[in-house]
């Protein structure tokens, strides 16, 4: 009887390992983060990320089963998440994993990190979450997705250039906070008035389902410094003018997200509406998705904060393709790009 799954992710810039059993509760989740190795860049770096991944791999699994109380003998299944995300980093995960399905002869599944943190909503509130529509809003995807099930995942609309999270993150660097900028943006955006700055919500009455945020990102930028050439000065940057463009620009980002998962609830009639990534862990972006959820009267699941930002908990959705039978080969490949 298999009984314990042990998922790793290594999709970007977090080292994670979680063990997790068949009834989907997490029984350890351990995530590395490098944001300090980053940090400076104002970004991550793909080739650190791919070496602190290789220091930081064993260590992380080894603690995830010495917290689990497990050893290797007593998993039964290894899940990875082989796409999407940088080409480097994803390696480091595949290979630790096929190196111990190897060894130890477990069998292994390959998951979607996208489909993966959408599960983390199905983790935390029973498997009738599905079907759904998903909204994964992270550092790299804000991608809206009608799901009849968690791995058959059908995309209705994306961002055409920024992700909402790349948005956050470009933002704060523009007013001069660290990496990651999401959550540094919302405790400034405390202090400020959201309607200081009335910011262009792009798309949000656009008959399609898709999102632009670089637009908004410059707008910032201008709000901030003046534009480029113009003999118009602005206002020295000030605290609370810091304060003010962070809590404009996240009321208009927060506008588009909500805006256009009430649309793509409307268009596909489905009645829950799923939420994942680590944009998600926003309180403003989350008590306006209640808000919206209430009007519409459907049923709303968010991934717990913890399990927003990557982790290894999430991929828990390896069970489903156990279940499924859809097991990896050892010769499999990770894809960086998003397969749609
Ligand atoms: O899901 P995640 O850990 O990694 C990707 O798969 O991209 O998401 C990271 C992104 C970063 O852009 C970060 O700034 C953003 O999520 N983020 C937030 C918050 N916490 C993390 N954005 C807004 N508000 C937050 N509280
Ligand atoms: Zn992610």
């Amino acid at each position: 009887m298999t009984t314990l799954l042990l998922s790793l992710e290594t999709s970007c810039d977090e080292t994670a390992a979680a063990v997790v059993d068949r009834e989907r509760r997490v029984l350890s989740s351990v995530v590395a983060t490098q944001h300090e190795l980053h940090e400076r860049f104002g970004g991550v770096v793909p080739e650190i990320a791919s070496r602190a991944h290789l220091e930081r791999i064993l260590p992380v699994i080894d603690t995830a089963l010495k917290q689990a109380g497990v050893t290797l003998s007593e998993i039964g299944v290894i899940s990875v998440a082989t796409y999407p995300g940088l080409v480097g980093s994803l390696l480091v995960g595949l290979t630790a994993a096929k190196s111990l399905a190897l060894a130890c002869d477990i069998p292994l599944v390959a998951v979607n990190h996208v489909a993966a943190h959408l599960y983390a909503c199905r983790m935390a509130a029973g498997p009738d979450v599905f079907p759904a529509v998903g909204f994964v809003v992270s550092g790299g995807h804000t991608h809206l997705y009608d799901c009849e099930s968690p791995v058959d995942l059908k995309l209705l609309g994306c961002t055409l250039d920024d992700a909402a999270g790349e948005a956050f993150d470009k933002v704060a660097q523009i007013l001069g906070l660290e990496y990651p900028g999401g959550p540094q943006i919302e405790r400034l955006a405390a202090n400020g008035n959201p309607a200081a700055f009335s910011f262009a919500r792009s798309f949000l009455n656009d008959e399609e389902l898709r999102f632009s945020f670089s637009g908004l990102k410059t707008a910032v930028l201008y709000a901030a410094r003046g534009i480029p050439g113009s003999r118009e000065t602005v206002p020295p940057l000030t605290d609370q003018r810091k304060a003010d463009l962070a809590a404009s620009f996240q009321a208009a980002a927060v506008d588009v997200l909500v805006g256009k998962c009430a649309q793509a609830l409307r268009l596909t009639g489905r009645r829950t509406l799923c939420v994942g990534g680590g944009v998600a862990a926003n309180g403003v972006f989350r008590a306006a998705l209640e808000r919206m959820a209430k009007s519409l009267d459907i049923r709303l699941v968010i991934a717990p904060r913890d399990f927003c930002t990557d982790n290894a908990a999430m991929g828990g959705l390896g069970w489903e393709l156990f279940e499924r039978g859809d097991f990896a080969a050892l010769d499999t490949d990770v894809t960086p790009g998003l397969m749609r």
